[in-house]
């Protein structure tokens, strides 16, 4: 009597789980899971992988995977990317778009082969918007009720290397001239100058900008010569350098690209001279000696000294 009643009970907390597990979508059957990382960490304007593998109880199941995933929450939240792939040895290759792009943003699409339990994520072009949460979803169509969603999710971060956005110079040499540096990076970048001063006061002073991801730096200049903004965080760095006051290697420069384009010239000459004096000889080689073609030279000497041949004749 008793026993039963608790049997009752438990065949009546299995059938609530039963119900809740699938009204969830998601079914705690053994050696049924999703592995997924828990943090994952973006570069703005690369690409990212989110991982994510299955396992299965059907040891080579042959029918259509389906794939999804969503963000912020996991069964509720947007869908972002879905896919069906057929895991069947004919290779039916009209029935799996997991490769592809997805059709809205197409940014995302996965990397990972669902037959081969792995669902990964790719994320292309990644912006800081993409700061969200990923939950991953298999569904293994031909079996009821065999579907998996991730409940941990991915916390992905977006992190940006350091850019320096512009380096400038503004005042004077009787109002004060002072150097401003902007550089973007996430975390914001730790900013340095080089400078020719001897001295290296005064200290620059850092304004961080409304945008989360954006500093700026500024300078006090009191000599002239070759000044670099240097701008580093942990995922990169950036560096840009102006000169203040004469502008020695600017002239330098041109110096050097005049000869350098006066040497090209040169060379031209040399090497167009050269040729006509080749296709002279050629001219009086061929005009003086009939059986040249017999002999059989390139090509191209062939049809140059007919060519020439006809027009001597006319
Ligand atoms: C999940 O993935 C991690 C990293 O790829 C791996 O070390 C771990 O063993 C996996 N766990 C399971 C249960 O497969
Ligand atoms: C897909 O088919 C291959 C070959 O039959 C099998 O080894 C593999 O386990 C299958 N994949 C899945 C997810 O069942
Ligand atoms: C999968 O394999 C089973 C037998 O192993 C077969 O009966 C079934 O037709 C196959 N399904 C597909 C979609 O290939
Ligand atoms: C391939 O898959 C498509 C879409 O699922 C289906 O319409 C087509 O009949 C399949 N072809 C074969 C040869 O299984
Ligand atoms: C793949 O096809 C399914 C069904 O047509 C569609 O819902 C899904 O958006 C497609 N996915 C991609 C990445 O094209
Ligand atoms: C899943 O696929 C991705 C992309 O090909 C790969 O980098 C990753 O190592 C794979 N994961 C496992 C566990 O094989
Ligand atoms: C996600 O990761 C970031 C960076 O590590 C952390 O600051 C944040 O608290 C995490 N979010 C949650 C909800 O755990
Ligand atoms: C320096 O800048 C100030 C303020 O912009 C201006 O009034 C002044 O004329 C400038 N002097 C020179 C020499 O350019
Ligand atoms: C720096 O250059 C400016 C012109 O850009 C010039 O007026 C000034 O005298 C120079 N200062 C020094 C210390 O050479």
């Amino acid at each position: 009597m008793n026993e039963r009643m608790v049997r009752g009970m438990s065949n009546l907390l299995g059938l609530c789980l039963l119900i809740m597990g699938m009204s969830l979508g998601s079914r705690a059957s053994p050696g049924f899971y999703t592995n997924t990382s828990l943090q994952e960490v973006g570069i703005k304007g690369e690409s990212a992988m989110l991982p994510c593998t299955f396992s299965s109880r059907t040891p080579s199941y042959n029918g259509t995977i389906v794939v999804i995933w969503r963000t912020k929450k996991a069964f509720l939240g947007p869908l972002i990317f879905q896919c069906s792939i057929m895991n069947s040895t004919s290779g039916n290759h009209s029935s799996n778009n997991c490769t592809e792009w997805d059709r809205e943003t197409h940014r995302y699409r996965l990397v990972g082969d669902p037959r081969r339990y792995n669902l990964s994520l790719q994320i292309r072009n990644v912006a800081y918007d993409d700061k969200k949460f990923y939950y991953c979803r298999v569904e293994l169509r031909n079996i009821r009720g065999e579907s998996w969603t991730d409940k941990t999710g991915t916390n992905f971060t977006v992190v940006a290397r350091p850019r320096i956005i512009r380096l400038t110079l503004s005042g004077n040499v009787s109002v004060g001239r002072s150097l401003e540096c902007v550089v973007e990076g996430l975390p914001l970048p730790s900013i340095t100058w080089v400078r020719p001063e001897k001295n290296e006061m005064p200290t620059p002073e850092e304004t961080k900008y409304a945008e989360q991801d954006q500093i700026q730096s500024k300078l006090s200049v009191s000599q002239n010569g070759t000044y670099t903004c240097r701008a580093q965080n942990e995922y990169g760095q950036d560096a840009e350098e102006l000169h203040v006051g004469e502008k020695p290697s600017e002239t330098q420069r041109t110096i050097i690209l005049l000869l350098l384009g006066l040497l090209l010239l040169l060379g031209l000459g040399i090497a167009a001279v050269i040729f006509m004096h080749r296709r002279y000889k050629e001219v009086a080689d061929s005009s003086d000696s009939q059986t040249r073609h017999s002999r059989g030279k390139g090509p191209m000497n062939y049809f140059w000294s007919h060519g020439i041949e006809g027009k001597i004749l006319m």
